[in-house]
């Protein structure tokens, strides 16, 4: 964690302790098999993101009082399989920088960052067949095989400017929003829980989680590499047309719908998110994508309002400001 994150310490105040927990079964999964793999995991050990994904296990197990023993283990599964997205999604958008240091490619290479993923996959698959049901391993082998079709699905759409929006959130909810519902759901139910409560959280799951990646195109397009802590500017980079800019081109006149191709696709050109900038306005672009983002956030909400009012749930509801303003 960033440590001046202070907002998000006070955030995660309510499941401290079983976060705690759930990092010691993290650094057990993070130790290395050999002396090269345990460089490579000491590396993911020591740079932590914001392991919000693993929080909202824990925050869903409490607001829906069926906290057990095991959610802490759980939370860290779905913490190494989200590491696991990170290492591979590095390597597939040429970024350099992830959690303010070298990515695992950029400081080995990619055939060890491919081999590094899928190991940390089969350590969250393993760890996930301890438990005492099968839910978390029928969860979340779902969720990883719909994100890996996301991703494929995203590289078989790039410079499609006239994409769909259902389209654009059918990619990014099977990117990101399936692991933040498989969370939220895995919370609520591990491994007993009301059928109704499952569901209700699945759903803010999934809501808060696409909010998390439209606020996270947006920071891609507009925020700075030392801010955000990881590359930006990668998207344009690479041909995936986002939210703000699918608006900004929907809007445009012939003229700047070519000035907008042309900064996608020139060659050699360098720092394209910054020419882009300077080619359009994405103002208007990324306000339109914020507003839905803000409006997901307000359903998911919505979604907790049947459980009795504890400080679990209110943490959830705040989840929602976090989400919509973070910086990293
Ligand atoms: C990054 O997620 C990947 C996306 C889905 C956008 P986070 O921003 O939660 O990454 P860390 O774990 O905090 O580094
Ligand atoms: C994240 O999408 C999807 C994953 C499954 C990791 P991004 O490619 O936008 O994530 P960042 O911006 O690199 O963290
Ligand atoms: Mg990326
Ligand atoms: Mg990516
Ligand atoms: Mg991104």
């Amino acid at each position: 964690m960033k440590p001046k994150d202070l907002r998000l310490m006070a955030l995660l105040a309510p499941v401290k302790g079983q976060l705690e927990r759930m990092r010691e079964v993290l650094a057990e999964e993070l130790r290395g098999d050999s002396p090269a793999v345990a460089d490579m995991t000491d590396h993911l050990g020591r740079f932590k993101g914001k392991q919000l994904r693993g929080a909202v296990v824990l925050l869903a197990g409490q607001a829906t009082g069926n906290m057990s023993d095991e959610h802490a283990t759980v939370a860290a599964i779905v913490e190494l399989i989200h590491l696991a997205t990170l290492v591979h999604d590095d390597v597939l958008d040429g970024a350099d920088v992830r959690r303010r240091v070298a990515c695992v490619h950029a400081r080995w290479d990619n055939q060890v960052a491919v081999l590094l993923g899928d190991l940390l996959y089969s350590r969250a698959f393993g760890r996930s067949t301890e438990l005492s049901s099968r839910l978390c391993s029928q969860v979340l082998s779902a969720t990883t095989r719909d994100l890996c079709a996301g991703e494929i699905d995203q590289a078989a759409s790039r410079y499609h400017f006239e994409m769909s929006l259902p389209e654009y959130e059918r990619i990014a909810g099977a990117k990101t929003a399936g692991l933040y519902a498989a969370a939220a759901e895995l919370g609520a139910s591990y491994p007993g829980g009301t059928a109704e409560a499952r569901s209700l959280m699945r759903a803010y799951g999934w809501e808060m989680g696409l909010a998390f990646q439209i606020v996270d195109d947006c920071l891609d397009l507009m925020g700075d590499k030392q801010t955000v802590g990881k590359s930006v500017g990668t998207d344009v980079e690479d041909g995936k047309v986002t939210l703000p800019v699918l608006h900004v081109y929907g809007e445009a006149d012939e003229a700047t719908r070519a000035a907008i191709r042309d900064v996608y696709t020139r060659a050699g050109l360098a720092e394209r998110a910054v020419a882009l900038r300077g080619t359009c306005d994405l103002t208007a672009g990324i306000e339109r994508a914020l507003l839905r983002a803000r409006a997901l956030v307000e359903s998911a909400r919505g979604r907790l309002a049947s459980f009795p009012t504890s400080p679990a749930r209110a943490a959830l509801d705040r989840v929602g400001d976090y989400v919509l303003e973070r910086k990293w």
